[in-house]
């Protein structure tokens, strides 16, 4: 079969990764999708089962630092777009070994802009795009700075633009780069290079800075997964500090929407903020966490408040993200389709629901899982 466009998604076998191959494997039947990915502890193919055997889709097995692989991979397989996830996203990981996250999202980064670069210069970039997929922890840390007695959550439009109204800052594309922690530097760090090779090069790109993303399939290693996990098998939940910082939630569907929307439709080198004008505390998320999963599992709803344990705060804890969307929202008409107390609710019951996905990734038998297919991790 002629495939109009050759895509590769890098670490599609990750959490927003897999699905985004999802939507754009089942959405384009007439594109090829390649999924690039080295398969770490984050990776897993088990999220991507039901579309493993479709005729448009590949995977890769393949470090993003192999310039020699990408080069191979980009030139033999025509690859004329590339929607780049691969990275080490857990900001914990980063504070105890940096070198790693410099190492795969600084330099895999490069190593894949010039792979491309190497194979698109000859064509004039003619119908290529890399899209940068990054976060809005490059932006910093905001202050809680809403009048006293006006408290996040701040879960419906309504309430942002009165938030808003009371002079609240919030992550606009063009504000100044201030990360602080191991991972927000790298990932700032790769966002300033695909940049750069779009004014040095010409090379057609787009970034996207999305806040945080929950659902189905991520890694129990980040709040939500971590604490349904933990209240389903009564194990503490280790709340950092006073559970005061302030996150910005969105369902990872509308995430993979947003980019599906702008990798077709969005501005060569334009930055986009994706966000769902949703902040919650973090003790809120993790209440109304022990309340869904308590009554799903059929026990008394808020029994497992006991749970929840105060531990040492993470070092450099960024204390607020906000994201403005406005401007998505504005040019392409993209907003999120899922209250968050309805995708809360569906990815509880996700996850009560695919135990043993959480228990195969939390006991580690996943990694087992594909090695005697692609060689081993
Ligand atoms: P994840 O950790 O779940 O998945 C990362 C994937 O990348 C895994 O499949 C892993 O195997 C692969 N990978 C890691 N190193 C690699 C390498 N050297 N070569 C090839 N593949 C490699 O991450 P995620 O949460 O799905 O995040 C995906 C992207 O989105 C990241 O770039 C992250 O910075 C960004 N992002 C994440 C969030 C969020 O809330 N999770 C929000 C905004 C932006
Ligand atoms: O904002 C986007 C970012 O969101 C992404 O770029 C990152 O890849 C992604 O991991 C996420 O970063 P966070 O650090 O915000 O996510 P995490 O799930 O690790 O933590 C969410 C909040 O909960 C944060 O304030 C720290 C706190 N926390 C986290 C864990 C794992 C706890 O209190 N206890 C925990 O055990």
């Amino acid at each position: 079969m002629k495939f109009m466009r050759t895509i590769m998604i890098t670490g599609g076998a990750g959490f927003i990764g897999s699905h985004v191959v999802r939507r754009f494997v089942r959405n384009y039947p007439d594109y090829r999708i390649i999924n690039l990915d080295k398969l770490t502890y984050a990776g897993n193919l088990a999220n991507l089962k039901d579309v493993e055997d479709c005729p448009n889709y590949k995977f890769v097995k393949a470090d993003i630092c192999d310039f020699d692989k990408l080069l191979s991979v980009i030139r033999d397989e025509k690859v004329d777009g590339i929607i780049h996830l691969a990275a080490e996203s857990h900001v914990d990981r980063s504070i105890k070994d940096p070198f790693t996250f410099a190492r795969t999202n600084v330099m895999g980064t490069l190593s894949l802009l010039q792979a491309a670069k190497a194979v698109w210069e000859p064509l004039g970039y003619k119908n290529c795009l890399f899209y940068h997929i990054s976060t809005d922890e490059v932006y910093g840390a905001l202050e809680l700075t809403h009048p006293e007695g006006i408290e996040p959550p701040f879960s419906t439009k309504a309430s942002s633009e009165q938030h808003k109204a009371y002079g609240d800052k919030f992550f606009t594309e063009d504000l100044k780069y201030m990360p602080h922690s191991p991972y927000s530097a790298s990932k700032a760090s790769s966002d300033h290079f695909v940049r750069a090779f779009h004014d040095t090069y010409g090379m057609p790109v787009i970034v996207t800075n999305c806040s945080n993303n929950y659902g189905p399939y991520q890694f129990p290693e980040k709040l939500i997964p971590l604490f349904v996990n933990n209240i389903r098998h009564r194990k503490p939940l280790p709340v950092y500090g006073r559970g005061e910082n302030v996150r910005d939630w969105l369902y990872v569907e509308d995430h993979a929407r947003a980019i599906d929307l702008i990798f077709h439709k969005g501005e060569v080198a334009e930055t986009y903020n994706i966000g769902g004008f949703n902040e919650w505390k973090n003790i809120d998320i993790v209440k109304t966490l022990i309340r869904v999963t308590d009554r799903l599992l059929g026990r008394a709803e808020g029994e497992d408040m006991d749970l929840i344990t105060y531990v040492t705060d993470r070092a450099g804890h960024d204390l607020r993200y906000a994201i403005d969307s406005s401007k998505l929202q504005r040019e392409l008409g993209w907003e999120p389709s899922l209250q968050f107390e309805e995708g809360i609710e569906k990815t509880v019951k996700w996850y009560l629901e695919n135990g043993e996905w959480l228990d195969q990734v939390t006991s580690g038998e996943y990694l087992k899982y594909y090695e005697n297919m692609y060689g081993g991790r």
